[in-house]
């Protein structure tokens, strides 16, 4: 009979014992959750460095040796052996599927990949030179306006919908973004097409001309949407379950990871990565590295080396591993081997590993490095490339939604705070006060 662990507290002279949870693999948990009502403190922990928000099978992440298991299947395993509806199939379902449970999840997607029509008047409220993830996040918050029919989060049948409409369409959402900001007409899934490939043709087809995607770009697009597909906790995550855990629908919480994704510091760093590269480039390019990561390495600038760092991994990040292999199979089918950019990222990578700062923080390039320099080769405009990273990650979001959903032990996300401000005072009418 296995005893239970114990981690002990003193405090103000007494001492407080909570139960320690073990996981399958990776770190140990203390149970605090009855902690501020034994001993009327709380802890302190903010970005949430050493706290666990839940139990979950999904994904885990050795960030010392640079692993990521998607329900234990090792990322560099599935980037070459599954394509990314097989694991959208994994995540949502725990297993991968059987040749007959895959083509009915390839089928059940092909039929939700068009949009209400009367969603596409919707492109029209915004400018033409609104951003892509702008309309992604209100398009997707607007979806629960057009399919009341899955909104009952308590309903499993209502969670299954939704879950499959958010990833057929949003492929179609996000092409429709980018045409609009174009000007260039949507144009319609074609279902006889991978989902990598309908994206392609959504994206570049027009009514004008035949357009058949490029089977390497395709498969590459497909290997991007695996790699960025789930990551455990990441702050998108905790928004979608911090929202789920209101009761909110799938598609308000969907639309809350989108916007904070969005941020720089998260999955809009693709973006901020290649524009960098780029300023970079202009102003002199590799002979210029130097003195751009001196400029990093000085507090005051507040510049960051975008694409490098990571709040977990300290150690290479797999995905930029595959990444950056992805990026020269690209690069070599279009014939760009001489790309500038991707021998500019090389060598600040190169250059950057080499140095102290870098290597005593324990900063690596992550997934965003090289992802920007694959889509813009693939005729992706930058703005678009986060709201590619928000598509590949809608199945992770849903699987942790639907997971925090089904957890007992879940409760509404309610942190509470350390006061530091004002004590109870008296308010003094305006002509009294100085
Ligand atoms: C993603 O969480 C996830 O799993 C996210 C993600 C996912 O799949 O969901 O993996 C996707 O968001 C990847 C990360 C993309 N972001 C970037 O590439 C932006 C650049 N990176 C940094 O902003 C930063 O590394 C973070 C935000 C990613 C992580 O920040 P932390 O964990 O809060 O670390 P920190 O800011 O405390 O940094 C520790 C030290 C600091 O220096 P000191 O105070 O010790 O002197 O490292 C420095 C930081 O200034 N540092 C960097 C740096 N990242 C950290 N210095 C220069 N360039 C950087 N990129």
């Amino acid at each position: 009979m296995t005893t239970q662990k114990i981690a002990t507290l003193g405090l103000n002279g007494q001492t407080y014992e909570f139960p320690v949870i073990t996981g399958t693999i990776g770190p140990e948990v203390i149970d605090i959750r009855s902690l501020y009502g034994k001993t009327n403190a709380f802890t302190f922990d903010p970005g949430f460095m050493s706290t666990a928000s839940c139990r979950s099978s999904i994904t885990y992440i050795d960030g010392d040796k640079g692993e990521l298991l998607y329900r234990g299947y090792p990322i560099e395993q599935l980037a070459v052996n599954c394509d990314y509806l097989e694991t959208c199939y994994l995540l949502k379902n725990g297993e991968l599927p059987t040749k007959i449970e895959y083509e009915e999840f390839v089928g059940t997607v092909r039929q939700h990949t068009m949009v209400h029509e009367q969603l596409t008047r919707l492109y029209q409220g915004f400018r033409r030179d609104a951003h892509p993830m702008a309309i992604l996040v209100g398009m997707v918050g607007s979806l629960s306006a057009y399919y009341q029919d899955s909104l009952d989060i308590n309903n499993p049948e209502h969670r299954a919908v939704a879950a499959m409409r958010l990833i057929a369409k949003m492929p179609t959402i996000a092409a429709m973004a980018y045409k609009y900001t174009i000007g260039e007409p949507f144009m319609y899934p074609r279902n006889d097409l991978d989902y990598a490939g309908n994206f392609l043709h959504m994206m570049f087809a027009t009514p004008c001309e035949k357009y058949e995607p490029n089977p390497v770009l395709s498969r590459a697009l497909d290997r991007i949407l695996i790699l960025h597909a789930d990551h455990e906790q990441n702050a998108s995550t905790s928004t979608v379950r911090l929202s789920g855990s209101s009761g909110a629908n799938p598609f308000a919480c969907i639309a809350a990871g989108i916007a904070c994704l969005w941020g720089p510091a998260h999955g809009g760093a693709n973006e901020a990565c290649l524009k960098m590269l780029d300023d970079i480039q202009k102003n002199g390019g590799v002979a210029k590295i130097g003195e751009f990561i001196e400029k990093v390495k000085d507090k005051n600038s507040n510049v960051k080396l975008m694409g490098f760092g990571h709040r977990v991994y300290k150690n290479y990040d797999p995905r930029a591993k595959l990444m950056r292999e992805t990026c020269h199979e690209v690069l070599h089918e279009l014939g760009l081997q001489n790309d500038p950019l991707f021998k500019l990222a090389m060598e600040l990578e190169r250059i950057a590993l080499e140095d102290d700062y870098f290597v005593s923080r324990k900063l690596y390039p992550n997934v965003d490095f090289y992802s920007g320099i694959v889509q813009k080769a693939m005729g992706i405009p930058v703005s678009l490339f986060t709201g590619i990273f928000a598509m590949a990650r809608t199945i992770g979001w849903i699987a942790q939604w639907n997971e925090m959903i089904g957890d007992t032990e879940q409760k509404i996300g309610r942190p509470r705070q350390l006061y530091t401000g004002a004590p109870r005072r008296d308010v003094r009418p305006m002509p009294l006060r100085t």
